[in-house]
């Protein structure tokens, strides 16, 4: 409730024991580096102004941004009970509990710098936004909506109870201003950041929020490699990564039964990951690593391991000792290449960390020469059959850009498939599944238990009557709700993620909202992430499986953070650049308080009607046949719901004309 601190708070030193994220670029002129102080400075009083100058000149000086270290707050930053949080509104007070999450170390990547995950994805730029923020949800009512600029708190402004008590927008810009180094430029100056997807619209609940989806992904890609080869013996997944959401790879292959070698240089992150219990085993020798695989292939474990080093490396070494990879794919942060997102091969995390701030060409040059060797590497491998796909992390983007073997034949698509053209998208997003989620703001664990009973009772009932289209959907999902309290996913607060259609949304919310009107649980926080049927538009990932020339437009994530605001969301955020990259996507989310209210009832079932059906809607018209069938079993079941369906060309009239 402090809001910005009389006196200015003492220095303080970095702490070692913390992942920082890296020095960012010197790309200010001197003018502009008198607009990015001047921009820090008008938070404070005059008085303040020579200390805070000298002392915010020196961190961007050192780090490339103003974090305002010294105004991180000294208590302990962790999800507290929703009822520990002062206050007139409950609603701000859900969202303060989900900021705190977005902030606590245990679960963010970068958590002194206020970055989530993603390398960049921040909640907010500095510490005086958090600290501001805070102060106005702790002091607002439910007349009034807080309005947030890219983590700058514009402030309170009058409306109505059903109106949404927050609006943010992230790192929105004119478009031709959306290059990644416009980023640079404009988040250095401290009027922009990089939300991602779920940090700075304050949804993140730890890599959990990734495992399904993930589980999903590397269950069907082995369903399709078995139907293809015929043959069910124990498969290698080799892929990279184990931060922030990457690092949920190793569990989804445990839990979809495979061998998994994750590579990550970083060992910060592959000690958080090993002591979380997210991977088996770390091995750092490459002669180790093959050994053990052997092993394992031969008395048919299921396991995970860390290998501690380069990703480039081991492609190169299974290519050389003949070790056949099943399933290849890649989950390092090429959305942010040039930034720490991706380390080329041959130099440590250390002189590479050094090189991007020093010498910024000279590291461009030597990653994109790393992405040429990568999937060179990669190639070799698929030559011998491996199933290779894009993990919507902007790999083949890149490769491309980088001049790497990776088009196909006809120049404009890649050679691989990205995991929304094979799986996501025909097998989830086309029919309405995707990555709804709750959390328990009471933050006992027993809530989340009986949310999770609540949740398994209303997807069982619902298969009995499912269409054979979605049959095998359902019972997966069945599956990971009734293993997810033995899986442990839970890092930091008791978050529940689940894929459900448009009707399982709304079925389960409801059910929560009754519960909670009869006091058997805690109010309950719904989302999703963004990465999701209707949220994003984004041509290599969300999207990537839109045939009708319509993926490189937005509107359909415009329309659905408009259209979630006047329905009853308690949040809505819209954002540039999540995931795959500035400039490179759009993407927006809601987050919803259930109270046990009537009003709440209304608005879950309005809401999430139309946050999933407007997707499916666009899929439907873009000619994709599951989301036709989808749409059409939405009218049936909603006579308001009316859309326009296409008709159907024949390819043959098409090919018989001069074009
Ligand atoms: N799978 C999905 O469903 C999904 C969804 C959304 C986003 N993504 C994308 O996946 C990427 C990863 O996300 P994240 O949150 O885990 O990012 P992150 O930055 O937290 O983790 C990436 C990790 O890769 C490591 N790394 C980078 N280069 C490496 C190399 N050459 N060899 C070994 N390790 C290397 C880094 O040290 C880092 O720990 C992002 O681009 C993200 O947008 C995937």
């Amino acid at each position: 409730m402090e809001g910005v601190p009389k006196n200015i708070p003492i220095k303080k030193e970095i702490d070692p024991l913390i992942n920082h994220a890296p020095k960012r670029k010197d790309i200010l002129s001197k003018d502009e580096k008198i607009i990015a102080l001047k921009n820090a400075l008008r938070y404070f009083p005059a008085t303040q102004h020579e200390e805070l100058a000298a002392d915010f000149l020196s961190e961007l000086k050192e780090f490339g941004r103003i974090y305002m270290h010294r105004f991180r707050p000294d208590y302990e930053m962790f999800a507290r009970a929703i009822n520990e949080y002062p206050g007139k509104s409950l609603q701000a007070k859900a969202i303060m509990l989900m900021i705190q999450n977005n902030l606590d170390p245990t679960v963010a990547q970068h958590p002194h710098e206020l970055i989530t995950y993603g390398g960049n994805g921040s909640v907010f730029q500095n510490w005086i936004q958090y600290r501001l923020t805070m102060k106005y949800l702790a002091e607002m009512t439910d007349e009034q909506t807080l309005v947030m600029y890219s983590g700058h708190p514009m402030g309170l402004f009058p409306s109505h109870k059903n109106a949404p008590r927050v609006v943010v927008s992230n790192g929105m810009m004119i478009p031709n201003y959306s290059k990644p180094d416009d980023w640079e430029k404009f988040n250095a100056m401290g009027v922009t950041q990089f939300g991602q997807m779920t940090a700075g619209s304050y949804m993140y609940i730890g890599p959990q929020g990734i495992v399904h989806g993930t589980t999903i992904t590397v269950l069907n890609a082995i369903r399709r490699i078995e139907k293809k080869s015929g043959e069910n013996g124990r498969k290698l997944f080799l892929t990279a990564g184990l931060g922030g959401m990457s690092g949920a790879q190793p569990k989804a292959g445990n839990i979809a039964g495979v061998i998994t070698v994750c590579a990550e240089i970083n060992s910060k992150a592959v000690e958080t990951r090993h002591q979380q219990g997210w991977v088996d085993e770390i091995i750092q020798d490459l002669d180790a690593l093959c050994a053990r695989i052997l092993k394992a292939k031969a008395e048919n474990e299921v396991v995970s391991i860390a290998f501690l080093g380069n990703i480039v490396d081991v492609w190169e070494k299974f290519d050389k000792e003949n070790i056949f990879v099943d399933l290849g794919s890649d989950q390092t942060s090429l959305h942010n290449p040039w930034a720490g997102g991706y380390y080329p091969v041959g130099l440590n995390l250390e002189e590479a960390n050094e090189m991007m701030a020093v010498d910024a060409e000279k590291f461009k040059k030597i990653v994109q020469e790393s992405l040429r060797r990568h999937s060179n590497s990669i190639n070799k491998h698929t030559k011998k059959g491996t199933y290779f796909f894009d993990y919507g992390n902007a790999f083949l983007l890149e490769a491309s850009r980088a001049g790497a073997s990776v088009m196909a034949e006809n120049n404009i698509d890649f050679k691989y498939p990205s995991y929304i053209q094979d799986i996501l998208g025909p097998l989830c997003f086309d029919f309405g599944f995707g990555p709804f989620r709750w959390v328990c703001a009471s933050g006992n664990p027993d809530d989340l238990r009986k949310t999770d009973e609540i949740a398994c009772l209303v997807l069982e009932e619902m298969i009995k009557n499912s269409p054979s289209e979605i049959q095998e959907q359902m019972a997966d999902n069945i599956k990971w709700i009734k293993g997810a309290q033995e899986n442990k996913l839970v890092v930091g607060s008791q978050a529940r993620i689940l894929y459900a259609d448009a009707e399982g949304r709304m079925l389960i919310a409801d059910a929560f909202n009754k519960a909670i009107a009869k006091g058997e649980i805690g109010e309950i926080i719904l989302g999703r992430d963004h990465h999701d049927v209707s949220g994003t538009d984004s041509p290599y990932r969300e999207t990537s499986n839109i045939y009708d020339g319509s993926k490189f437009t937005a509107d359909m994530a415009i329309q659905n953070v408009i259209g979630d605001s006047f329905r009853g969301a308690t949040w809505v955020s819209i954002h540039n650049g999540g995931g795959v990259g500035w400039g490179e996507v759009i993407n927006g989310g809601f987050g919803m308080l259930l109270d046990g209210s009537p009003e709440a009832e209304r608005n879950l079932k309005m809401m999430l009607h139309w946050d999933v059906n407007n997707g499916v809607a666009r899929r439907n018209w873009a000619r994709n046949e599951n989301a036709v069938f989808a749409i059409k079993r939405a009218m049936e079941a909603e006579p308001l719901l009316k859309v326009t369906l296409a008709n159907e060309v024949d390819e043959a009239l098409l090919n018989g004309l001069n074009v």
